[in-house]
C-alpha cells in the first residue's frame, strides 16, 4: 500500500528534484504539495510547485496549497544561491494557478480525513506545519510521521555560522514543531552535506527530451554555476532529495533519537539546533535525528528515482 504523503516545499532547485522523485515513486501516494516561502517569497513559492506540477504531469496530480506571508518578513534572501524566480531564473509556464487553498488548510484537512496515515516531509522553513499545529493542537497526534530537512548536530550552519537555513528562516515555527508531541524524524546538514551531485551524476539523469529531463536541464545549470561561483565547488547540494530518501528508504540511514530546541533570540545563534547530549541530559528525547547513511546506496536510489519518473 503505498505511503500517503504531503511535501511542503520552498522551491529551489533541490525541492524540485524531491518533488520529480516523489511524484513518480511508486511507494508513495502524494495526495498534496503545500508551498512554503524560503528560497523564494511565497507567492513564488506558490507558483513554482504549480509550475513544477504541470511541467511533470505526474500520474495522479497532487492538491496544492498557496504559501502565506509568515509571520515575520524571511530573513534571508535565497537569490543569491536560487536566482530571482527561485528556479535559476527557468521562469518556467504556469497555464493557471490551481492553489486557491492556504497550505496550512489543505495539510490540516488531509491529516483529519487520514488520521495516523499521512506522512509530513517538511523540505523548507517549518511556517506551515507550526500553523496547523497552533489552529488545531488535536493534529499533533494524528499525523502520521513528520520528517523534516533541517538544522544541524555538530557541524556549522549554512546561512549563518549557526544555524541551517530551513531552521534560520522560522525559527520561531520550528521550536513549535519540535516541541509538539508529534513522531518526529530530522535529516540534518550533517548528513545532506554528504551528497554532492556532481557533472557525472548530473549526466546519469534523463534527457531533455523527457519531462523530468526538460525540467533537470532547465534548473540546474544555473545551481551548478551558483554553486562553483559561491563555493568554488563542482556540484550541487541536494538536500531535500536526501531528506526525500528518509521517507523513502528510512532503512538506508542511522537514526539516534534526542533532544532538540531552537535558539529564537540569539544575536548570533538565532535559528540554531541544540541537542541536550549531557551525561545526564535534562531535556525529554523529543525527535529522531538522522546521524548516518548509506550514502552510495542513497545517491544510486535518487539516480533510480528519477529514472522512474522518466518513464512515465
Ligand atoms: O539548508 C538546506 C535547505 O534550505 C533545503 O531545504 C534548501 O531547499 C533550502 O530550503
Ligand atoms: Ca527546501
Amino acid at each position: 500500500m503505498p505511503k500517503k504523503v504531503i511535501l511542503d516545499v520552498d522551491p529551489g532547485f533541490d525541492d524540485a528534484i524531491a518533488l520529480c522523485i516523489a511524484l513518480f515513486e511508486p511507494t508513495l501516494d502524494v495526495i498534496a504539495v503545500t508551498s512554503v516561502g524560503g528560497n523564494c517569497p511565497p507567492d513564488q513559492a506558490t507558483r513554482n510547485v504549480q509550475a513544477i506540477v504541470e511541467q511533470l504531469d505526474p500520474p495522479r496530480w497532487p492538491r496544492i496549497g498557496a504559501a502565506s506571508p509568515p509571520d515575520c518578513p524571511l530573513p534571508a534572501d535565497g537569490r543569491y544561491q536560487f536566482g530571482e524566480d527561485g528556479l535559476g531564473g527557468a521562469n518556467l509556464d504556469v497555464a493557471e494557478l490551481r492553489a486557491r487553498h492556504p497550505s496550512e488548510k489543505v495539510i490540516a484537512d488531509a491529516v483529519r480525513a487520514e488520521p495516523n496515515s499521512v506522512t509530513i516531509i517538511a523540505l523548507g522553513p517549518l511556517t506551515n506545519i507550526a500553523r496547523v499545529f497552533q489552529r488545531d493542537p488535536e493534529l499533533t497526534s494524528l499525523v502520521g510521521e513528520l520528517v523534516m530537512m533541517g538544522g544541524t548536530i555538530d557541524g556549522p550552519g549554512n546561512i549563518t555560522p549557526a544555524a541551517e537555513f530551513n531552521i534560520y528562516c522560522d525559527p520561531e515555527a520550528a521550536r513549535t514543531v519540535f516541541l509538539s508531541p508529534s513522531t518526529k524524524t530530522l535529516i540534518p546538514l550533517d548528513v545532506t552535506n554528504q551528497v554532492i551531485l556532481s557533472f557525472d551524476l548530473f549526466n546519469r539523469l534523463p534527457d531533455a527530451s523527457t519531462n523530468v529531463g526538460k525540467l533537470l536541464h532547465a534548473i540546474l545549470p544555473p545551481a551548478f554555476r551558483a554553486y562553483r561561483q559561491r563555493f568554488g565547488l563542482e556540484g550541487i547540494h541536494v538536500h531535500d532529495s536526501v531528506a526525500l530518501m528518509a521517507a523513502i528508504h528510512p532503512e538506508l540511514f542511522t537514526m539516534r533519537e534526542m533532544a532538540v530546541d531552537v535558539e529564537t533570540v540569539g544575536e548570533l545563534t538565532r535559528g540554531a539546533t541544540i541537542f541536550d547530549r549531557r551525561r545526564v541530559p535534562a531535556w525529554r528525547h523529543n525527535i529522531a535525528v538522522a546521524t548516518g547513511m548509506d550514502k552510495a546506496t542513497v545517491i544510486e536510489a535518487m539516480i533510480a528515482g528519477l529514472a522512474t519518473a522518466a518513464k512515465r
